[in-house]
């Protein structure tokens, strides 16, 4: 199963992108956790070692491995490398999980990052196309590291939604986006909400029918967000409201 996870910077897409990646590996099941959010902070909500995260680079930064990857120099791009050895040797390894961190596309005025950017379009097409490991990508609201061919891997994309205007908004553009770049299926999931009008709010303002589901206010989840604790750590501690997500995920 391959998942992006997009929303507004806030809105909770590391949190339930967390939700997910431990459904899998408390199912012993083996997954990418990807955080291709440039505000990155997955590993943290996952609970990894800090000094391990500062440690390991993002993607994009790695020069020399870009360069060998493009062996042919010049102007020449190799548009299908094999990165195999790239999703071995620059993840963090936990039992079933696998982390990784992709870095900021480059865009740049006059400059090409041509070799930067097919890289990582290379790793994530290798990831959501050839590889039968499951991949959770926390991604923002700009959706940016994906393109036509890579969307085609992506069996369903979850916008994260806060009950504000602005939420809304936000949540509106990656929709859009998202049917640009035609994702399969893109569902909405409300969260952090406190009250049945929060609730009516969401589903009068986007599609009532297109909710996977809606994730109550929780002080705990914030706690250890406070603690730098995992938020979660046993498949009980999995935040209600994404029932169906997890059943067609990871079978819980
Ligand atoms: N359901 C929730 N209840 C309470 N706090 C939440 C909930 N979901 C997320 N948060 C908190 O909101 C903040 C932003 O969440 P985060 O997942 O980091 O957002 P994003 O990755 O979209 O920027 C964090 O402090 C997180 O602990
Ligand atoms: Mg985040």
């Amino acid at each position: 199963m391959k998942i992006a996870v997009s929303g507004k910077g806030g809105a909770g897409k590391s949190t339930v992108s967390a939700q997910l990646v431990r459904c899998f590996t408390l199912n012993q099941m083996p997954v990418f956790a990807v955080d291709a959010d440039p505000d990155a902070n997955l590993g943290l909500v996952l609970g990894l070692d800090p000094e391990k995260l500062a440690g390991l680079r993002p993607l994009i930064e790695l020069q020399e491995v870009i360069e060998a990857k493009n062996a042919g120099g010049g102007t020449f791009v190799d548009l299908n490398p094999n990165v195999d050895d790239v999703l071995e040797d620059y993840t963090l390894q936990e039992g079933f999980l696998r982390f990784l961190k992709m870095g900021a596309l480059k865009q740049g005025g006059s400059a090409c990052y041509c070799k930067e950017n097919s890289f990582l379009n290379a790793v994530l097409t290798t990831m959501l196309l050839d590889r039968p490991e499951a991949v959770v990508l926390d991604m923002s609201a700009g959706i940016e590291h994906l393109t036509r061919g890579t969307a085609r891997g992506v069996k369903m994309m979850l916008v994260v939604v806060e009950p504000t205007r602005a939420g809304v908004s936000t949540a509106k553009a990656v929709d859009r986006l998202a049917a640009d770049l035609e994702i399969e299926q893109v569902l909405f999931v409300g969260n952090k909400i406190r009250s049945a009008e929060d609730r009516i709010y969401l589903e009068s303002s986007l599609p009532a029918d297109r909710f996977a589901g809606m994730i109550p206010f929780n002080d705990q989840v914030l706690e250890k967000a406070r603690r730098g604790e995992p938020v979660v750590s046993t498949l009980e501690d999995l935040l209600p409201g994404l029932d169906m997500i997890y059943t067609m995920a990871c079978g819980r």
